[in-house]
């Protein structure tokens, strides 16, 4: 069968697609969209990365298709509907980066609340003189409230590290989980109370029409000045412009973004001069082990998909006429 992977992965990741047609998009970055159309043409399976959108005109130019297969857990960047009208399954990746990611959030977190990249610029810069008790002070992690925006996989495994932080957890989401409020030790709260509760608010939501803008200028309005924002999901959640403000103005203290909108930020974007906010460019999933782990995924998603048969992880079970009991 023919398969199109839109970018160069890891060695042997391939192999269990020996026996396709595989045509791998060789340049430096996405395939452009106009490469995309005219590589899918005959194409049974697509494995994709959440750079390539995936619309009704990917679609339509792939009469063929069998299956996508996205390595990301993340699939904001495909048309799921527009995918299950033609019972076209899409594969994702959950469970292998939940705590590459959770780790991450802590990373940016902590980064962002002790101030180190003001304390690392300040050394390389040769500004480091005798030890001031005053010098770049920034907030505590221990005994404060951690607020997560979104209590699925990660968000779970960022509540689990708070533990030895010695947090309180507040949690927000469009359902309460009552089974994992004990075994966590987190509370739920409406996201406009969990706002003004926290000290540290962490976005692990994905991407859809209701999380999309859902950190706006009233929701930065809400947090404590005092606040630091970490998001780890993706970059549309939060009103940009709201957060240049907010963090110009003193609305919250500090950001740390893992993915930003657009996505890469441009070098003259206000927030990259922001001293107060911290950006890495969508690093949370980035060990060696885990984007592996997510390639191989990816490869056995689309080589199921390819047999008819059903998907490891499927972001759209409905296709199946049913829910997913495996992702
Ligand atoms: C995902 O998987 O959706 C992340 O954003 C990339 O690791």
């Amino acid at each position: 069968m023919n398969v199109l992977v839109t970018r160069r992965l890891f060695d042997g990741v391939l192999d269990p697609l020996s026996g396709n047609d595989v045509d791998v998009w060789e340049g430096d970055g996405p395939i452009p969209c106009r490469e995309l159309l005219a590589r899918v043409t005959n194409v049974e399976g697509l494995l994709t990365m959440l750079t390539d959108r995936i619309d009704g005109e990917v679609l339509d130019a792939a009469p063929h298709l069998r299956v996508v297969s996205q390595m990301a857990v993340g699939t904001d960047n495909v048309d799921l509907a527009a995918c299950t009208r033609r019972g076209i399954p899409v594969g994702h990746t959950p469970g292998v980066l939940t705590d590459t990611t959770a780790d991450t959030a802590w990373a940016l977190l902590a980064a962002a609340v002790r101030r180190l990249p003001e304390g690392w610029d300040h050394v390389r810069e040769g500004r480091w003189g005798p030890w001031d008790p005053g010098l770049l002070l920034g907030g505590d992690l221990a005994g404060t409230t951690l607020g997560i925006v979104g209590l699925g996989r990660i968000g779970a495994a960022i509540a689990r590290r708070a533990e030895g932080f010695d947090m309180r957890v507040l949690y927000t989401g469009p359902h309460r989980k009552p089974h994992l409020e004990a075994r966590l030790r987190v509370a739920y709260r409406e996201l406009e109370v969990l706002l003004a509760e926290s000290d540290h608010v962490v976005l692990a939501a994905p991407l859809t029409p209701e999380t999309r803008h859902l950190i706006d200028e009233g929701a930065l309005r809400r947090m404590r000045p005092h606040a630091t924002l970490v998001n780890i999901a993706r970059g549309p959640l939060i009103d940009h412009d709201a957060l240049v403000r907010a963090l110009t103005e003193g609305w919250i203290a500090r950001a740390a973004l893992d993915v930003t909108d657009p996505e890469p930020i441009g070098a003259d974007h206000p927030l990259v001069a922001l001293p107060n906010c911290l950006i890495v460019p969508h690093l949370g999933s980035a060990s060696v082990r885990t984007r592996r782990a997510m390639a191989e995924i990816a490869v056995e998603n689309l080589r199921r998909g390819l047999r008819g048969e059903r998907l490891v992880h499927c972001a759209n079970p409905e296709v199946y006429g049913g829910s997913d009991v495996s992702s």
